[in-house]
């Protein structure tokens, strides 16, 4: 593409390629950065697996440093060993940066057939407290037990953060999905926060609050009827998961990770160890990641070059689906690599 601007600027991103699918949907990105000439200079670091077989931390204290200090990075899916063996890198990004607001963009695609037509949902996680701080302990010979933490200062803050997002975004209604009839402390202090930033601060964006499991089945059943919807850390986990579902799966979903100042750009999908080295992963959801990423650059550094390029390439995957080349999860035969060289050919054509 041509643009001078771009060619000027060019804005440090840290690179993280990740474990499994990752450095397969890593190129991806790159090749269509390139390709659009998006003006990002990747740096990359290691984490994961990737720095463990290079006789590193799992999560390398440089790594760490790299993205605290240039402030934007995109990741690509971590493995976390189930059931034993180190605690998980994500968990441990999002800590460590205080990366305390996840937000995933759930909408239909054209092209993407499914149930439903017409969703437009955001997830909005807290990214930092309640099951995730992961603080289990064996109490006695064959019982164990794992702490929900929840802190005022943490739900106020995410409370905040959703509400300010709806404004910005012109977002009618935000929805808490809780348990506060089982866990009466920790949830309710989620949606006590919740109630109160809404009433004190937002009384103009409609609240309104749902238990989980009947909010589920809600959301399966019209998810037209949501909007925004705010939840603690694993409620989220599991409900980004669900919604992606509703709208072709994971190879569909982007999602970023928002501290006060640093930002980490990811996919809600894991490594999935089961087609990772084949070349058929759906580089989508990375390059959707991705995509937020520079519209998030065109805003933070306020280079609008950084826009044009992110609507290029939406624009080159809309009508790479819309015309029917699509990865085998989406229902179509293309390779990740094909999928890529596709959407490279129709960038910025949307029509
Ligand atoms: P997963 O998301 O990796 O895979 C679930 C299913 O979706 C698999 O069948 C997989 O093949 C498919 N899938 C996922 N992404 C795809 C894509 N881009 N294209 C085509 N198919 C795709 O979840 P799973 O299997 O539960 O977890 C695998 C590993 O990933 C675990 O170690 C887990 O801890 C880790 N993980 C890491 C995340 C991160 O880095 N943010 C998030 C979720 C899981």
């Amino acid at each position: 593409m041509e643009d001078t601007n771009a060619q000027r600027m060019q804005h440090e991103v840290v690179l993280i390629k990740g474990d499994g699918i990752g450095p397969e949907i890593s190129d991806a990105v790159k090749k269509v950065f390139h390709a659009a000439g998006a003006p990002v200079k990747f740096i990359e670091h290691d984490a994961g697996m990737a720095a463990l077989d290079k006789g590193d931390d799992v999560l390398p204290e440089s790594t760490v440093e790299a993205m605290r200090s240039v402030g934007i990075s995109l990741k690509g899916p971590c493995t976390t060993p189930i059931g034993k063996g180190f605690t998980s890198v994500n968990v441990g990004i999002r800590k460590s940066l205080n990366l305390y607001a996840a937000l995933r963009p759930v909408r239909s695609l054209e092209g993407v057939k499914t149930r439903f037509d017409d969703v437009d949902l955001i997830v909005i996680r807290e990214n930092t407290e309640g099951l995730y701080a992961g603080i289990e302990n064996e109490v006695t010979d064959g019982v164990v037990a794992s702490m929900k933490v929840a802190t005022n200062k943490a739900c106020h803050r995410i409370a905040h953060w959703a509400f300010r997002y709806a404004t910005h975004r012109q977002r009618q209604k935000i929805t808490v999905f809780h348990k506060a009839n089982i866990m009466k402390l920790s949830d309710g202090l989620f949606i006590k926060e919740a109630r109160n930033v809404h009433h004190q601060d937002y009384p103009n964006i409609k609240y309104e609050e749902a238990i989980i499991d009947a909010g589920c089945m809600r959301l399966v059943q019209n998810p037209g009827q949501f909007d925004i919807l705010l939840l603690e850390n694993l409620y989220g986990d599991v409900v980004s998961d669900l919604c992606a579902g509703l709208v072709g799966g994971l190879g569909v979903v982007p999602g970023a990770n928002y501290g006060d100042s640093v930002a980490c750009f990811e996919a809600v999908h894991g490594s999935a160890p089961d087609i990772a080295g084949k070349g058929i992963a759906n580089p989508l959801a990375f390059i959707m990641s991705s995509v937020m990423m520079l519209n998030y650059i065109a805003d933070e550094k306020r280079d609008e070059s950084c826009g044009k390029v992110a609507d290029a390439i939406r624009q080159g995957y809309n009508a790479c689906l819309r015309e029917g080349f699509k990865t085998g999860d989406l229902g179509g035969e293309l390779s990740t690599a094909d999928f890529t060289q596709e959407l490279i050919k129709r960038l910025g054509k949307e029509a």
